[in-house]
């Protein structure tokens, strides 16, 4: 068995970054100095738990931002030109000052990221960049924080001056709250800038203490399938389920939910009131899932870590309310299939409203598995999924320069 075999062989990085370099170079008149890239995540278990100091258990996979760029041409004045290629349009962001958000929208995690580096007092290079993502957008798999990070990579590339990993994350996940207005909190940065090859981290948001948990058994993989129902968490949902939770922390008198337990949570019953209490004993008990599981997971006990999976979804759905009928149906569908068909668990994963679930299978029935929950999500919803089997990757890291 070898024990590297989710990770080896990026052959989707590697396109994606001579994609990358080819556009620039069409787009700009020649070849670019630096490429950058930055993974998205699947969160294993433990969500809606990092904003109240909870634990999670993140994996950053192999779907990237990746940014080309050079120095600009002299005489362009102080600007990052940057060009999406997934729309094809291009923004000019000052680099003094503090550049404003706005429209086109995309563009304003990028802006936030510049305006972290301008605001630490970092003088920035005037460059020309382009990005290309396939981390799929609004998916719950953190098309956003990828890209931030991607951002923050290129500029540390381009001064030559790294920041220190905590602080790249929280750079970014400011980025997040003041231009794109979603108050999240610091599991999808973090895991984007210092997730590993080897499978999973388990984070404490509280202490910001890490440790690595490993998912390397060729036999088992982790089968992301696509409801392809957008969400947006700066619809305002995500930031009432926060508010939710700070206000659940008051009335237990906890500085944060995370370090509550669920003796407290039923104790308070009457003071929280049915919702609060439901919002809060989601947060409790997801937290001894996430510590559980990322023990399971560990010791490669796939029956205990896909039934926290199941109960964890349940918890989201009911008392946490962030799933969709979509994203039950794939739960369900994955259950019925079960561990004779190789499905040990199976949840929503990342913020919710839509986007993605996570299973865990057996990996010579993967393709079987994914074909399956694609047949029954077409009957049930009419609508086409998409799926993919996940696998672990390094962080952000720079491709060329
Ligand atoms: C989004 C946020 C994260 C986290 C998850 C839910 O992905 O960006 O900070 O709160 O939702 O776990």
């Amino acid at each position: 068995m070898n024990p590297t075999s989710h990770a080896d062989h990026d052959k989707r990085g590697a396109v994606l970054s001579g994609t990358a370099a080819s556009d620039f170079t069409l787009k700009f008149g020649g070849p670019p100095r630096w490429i950058v890239a930055a993974p998205g995540r699947v969160n294993l278990i433990g969500d809606h738990t990092d904003y109240s100091g909870g634990l999670v258990l993140p994996m950053a996979i192999q779907r990237y931002a990746v940014i080309a760029a050079a120095p600009a041409p002299a005489g362009s004045g102080r600007r990052l030109r940057l060009h999406s290629a997934a729309v094809n349009e291009s923004v000019d962001i000052p680099l003094e000052g503090t550049p404003g958000a706005g429209e086109p929208s995309w563009a304003n995690y990028a802006r936030g990221v510049v305006a972290g580096f301008l605001a630490r007092g970092h003088v920035l290079p005037a460059l020309d960049a382009l990005v290309v993502s396939d981390v799929p957008l609004g998916g719950g798999l953190s098309s956003s924080a990828a890209f931030e990070v991607a951002v923050a990579t290129l500029l540390e590339t381009a001064l030559g001056q790294p920041l220190g990993l905590v602080e790249k994350a929280q750079l970014c996940r400011e980025a997040e709250h003041e231009y794109a207005r979603v108050p999240c909190g610091i599991m999808d940065q973090l895991i984007s800038v210092v997730g590993n090859d080897s499978g999973a981290l388990l984070i404490d948001c509280h202490s910001g203490q890490t440790r690595p948990v490993p998912f390397a058994d060729p036999g088992m993989s982790l089968l992301i399938a696509n409801s392809e129902v957008r969400h947006s968490l700066g619809t305002g949902a995500y930031a009432v389920r926060r508010a939710d939770c700070i206000e659940a922390a008051r009335t237990l008198g906890v500085p944060e939910l995370g370090q509550a337990v669920l003796a407290q949570v039923e104790a308070a019953q009457p003071r929280l009131g049915a919702l609060l209490h439901r919002r809060a004993r989601h947060v409790v008990t997801e937290n001894e899932r996430a510590r559980a599981a990322a023990q399971a997971f560990e010791d490669g006990d796939w029956r205990t870590a896909g039934a926290l999976m199941y109960q964890s979804h349940r918890s989201l759905r009911d008392d946490f309310e962030v799933s969709s009928p979509e994203l039950d149906t794939l739960v369900e569908l994955a259950r019925d299939i079960g561990e004779d068909g190789g499905v040990f668990g199976a949840r929503m994963t990342g913020g919710g409203f839509g986007g993605c679930t996570v299973t865990l299978v057996a990996t010579d029935r993967a393709g079987a598995i994914g074909q399956r929950l694609a047949e029954g999500y077409q009957r049930r919803h009419q609508r086409a999924l998409t799926w993919f089997v996940a696998r672990p990757s390094r962080g952000a890291h720079v491709l060329q320069g």
